[in-house]
């Protein structure tokens, strides 16, 4: 494919893949051929479409510039802007999470038990550039979601606009469940609350690789002594917030199966789990919120 290039985009493209390759980078020639389309301003398949072109001053430039933020190990989402989820493309920008594959399964477990609910209406927790909540509505064509956050929601907003579902979504600030406490969201409670909250343990962040450690926000993954702060807060406060029928659905670290298990069985009827594409638990499933009489 390279030889298709004009000499210079082939130069550009086997600089950056070899620079990548001698500083250890996986996906050396993947990661060279989205910086340089990137760069030049193109997607990639309008790069192999314009590839016989010359570089100016100017691109070539900007092909560097882009190169040594990788090469500082600034994740390649935040360079380009955008990241895949789900096959729809969200824009990104640091240091909102950049929405992970394994929350797809996330994702397609909410779809498929929501899909049989007339008019779901979803509390998205922690919702971040909107990816969960957003994705779900395009799944599910007569959900409304309810999508929160601690920190600012405009990337959320954009997102919601680009992909065409704001209509349905609206976005509340605050901490965990509490705005949902403050604001009236249809009758005020939901169907489904889905959260991917931040959820590795404090000690373990400093050994997290340095594009996570340093360049996506820690309030997006410290969860605490154990990793579970987030988790305890959400299946105990969601009991209240949730329908009669309704399901909480959060991701969680495999190891952390057995406690989130014993911790949510105080307020649920009925608890199960989803494992990802790789075998790991990673999807809990609570449903039949044990309500208090009063
Ligand atoms: C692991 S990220 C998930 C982001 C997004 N939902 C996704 O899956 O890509 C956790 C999110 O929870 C948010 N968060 C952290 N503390 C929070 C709190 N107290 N209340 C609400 N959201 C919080 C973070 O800002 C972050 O966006």
């Amino acid at each position: 494919m390279l030889e298709e290039f004009s000499e210079e985009v082939r130069g550009a493209l086997a600089q950056a893949t070899q620079t990548l390759k001698n500083n250890q980078f996986k996906e050396p020639s993947i990661e060279a051929v989205s910086l340089v389309a990137n760069a030049l301003k193109l997607n990639k398949i309008s790069l192999y479409l314009n590839y016989n072109k010359a570089l100016s001053n100017s691109e070539q430039f900007a092909i560097s510039k882009l190169l040594a933020r990788r090469l500082n190990h600034e994740p390649l989402e935040y360079l380009t802007g955008y990241v895949n989820f789900m096959g729809l493309d969200f824009m990104i920008e640091p240091p909102v999470l950049i929405p992970r594959p394994e929350t797809e399964v996330l994702v397609e477990t909410l779809v498929e038990v929501a899909r049989d609910k007339k008019n779901p209406i979803i509390f998205d927790i922690g919702t971040g550039c909107g990816a969960i909540g957003i994705a779900s509505l395009k799944f599910l064509p007569n959900a409304r979601v309810y999508a929160s956050d601690i920190i600012d929601l405009r990337l959320a907003r954009r997102n919601a606009i680009k992909l065409k579902v704001s209509e349905r979504i609206r976005f509340l600030r605050g901490d965990l469940l509490h705005p949902f406490f403050e604001e009236s969201c249809g009758k005020g409670k939901a169907d489904f609350i889905v959260s991917n909250p931040p959820y590795i343990p404090s000690s373990e962040i400093p050994s997290l690789q340095p594009e996570i450690r340093f360049f996506e926000s820690h309030t997006a993954l410290d969860g605490g002594e154990d990793g579970l702060f987030f988790i305890r807060e959400l299946i105990k406060t969601s009991v209240v917030k949730l329908k009669k029928s309704g399901m909480l659905l959060l991701e969680i670290s495999p190891e952390q199966a057995d406690t989130v298990k014993k911790e949510a069985l105080k307020y649920f009827e009925s608890v199960d789990f989803i494992k990802d594409f790789f075998g790991r638990t990673r999807v809990f499933l609570a449903k039949y919120p044990k309500l208090k009489k009063s």
